[in-house]
């Protein structure tokens, strides 16, 4: 399956991303970046993907952007769209078009925490357990369908730095194994359910059980 990946920065899930499609079922067709100038668009240049960089800043409208987006979208042979990292809300008609063809990674245990800050918002809450998700992207903001989750513990001596830590080396083993799903068709969507191996799914996978 050709996938493209969009971020806005660092890229160190596309970096795992790379790693995983070298021996796998997807192929990484193109990296999409709202921002220029950020260290994903090196990672994928090296490894030789074609990027796009398209500046949000430089369109009035998300409409606008969203238009360029499915544009430059066109010109490749793309079957679905991996976000990771990316920084900005699509609208529902963009959506719409991937329907079960688009995925999220969130760095938190959906629903908790949908949004920004969300290492800070767990701390702050006290929680003892913190994690990601992975999830279907619908028009609701990180509310699709969770697919997949990882749980890390919250320890007495955690910062923000550390926990984000701890739950991004958990979305780089996650991340390449349900995108790998997708491609595969063990992972689909169908009435508004995430599905895998012919059955919807009740609860998220968990990546512990996984192995
Ligand atoms: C990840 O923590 C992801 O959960 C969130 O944004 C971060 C992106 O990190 N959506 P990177 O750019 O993949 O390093």
């Amino acid at each position: 399956m050709q996938i493209a990946v969009f971020i806005s920065g660092a890229g160190s899930n596309l970096k795992a991303l790379i790693e995983q499609a070298a021996s796998d079922t997807y192929e990484i067709g193109l990296v999409i970046s709202n921002r220029p100038n950020v260290k994903g668009i090196d990672i994928a240049q090296a490894a030789g993907i074609p990027t796009e960089v398209i500046d949000h800043t430089l369109y009035d409208s998300r409409e606008a952007f969203d238009t360029a987006v499915a544009q430059t979208l066109q010109h490749y042979p793309i079957e679905a769209i991996v976000l990771a990292g990316f920084m900005r809300i699509l609208t529902p008609e963009f959506t719409e078009n991937y329907l079960g063809k688009m995925l999220n990674i969130h760095p938190s245990l959906l629903p908790k925490y949908p949004g920004l800050n969300t290492h800070q918002r767990a701390l702050e809450a006290g929680d003892a357990q913190h994690g990601l998700s992975i999830h279907f992207v619908t028009s609701e903001l990180d509310g699709g369908p969770v697919v997949l989750q990882a749980k890390v513990p919250v320890e007495a001596h955690d910062t923000v730095e550390k926990l984000r830590q701890k739950v991004q080396t958990q979305e780089h083993l996650a991340y390449p194994l349900a995108v790998t799903w997708l491609a595969q068709g063990r992972l689909c969507y169908q009435n508004h359910q995430a599905w895998f191996d012919g059955k919807p799914l009740k609860a998220p996978l968990q990546l512990t059980e996984m192995d």
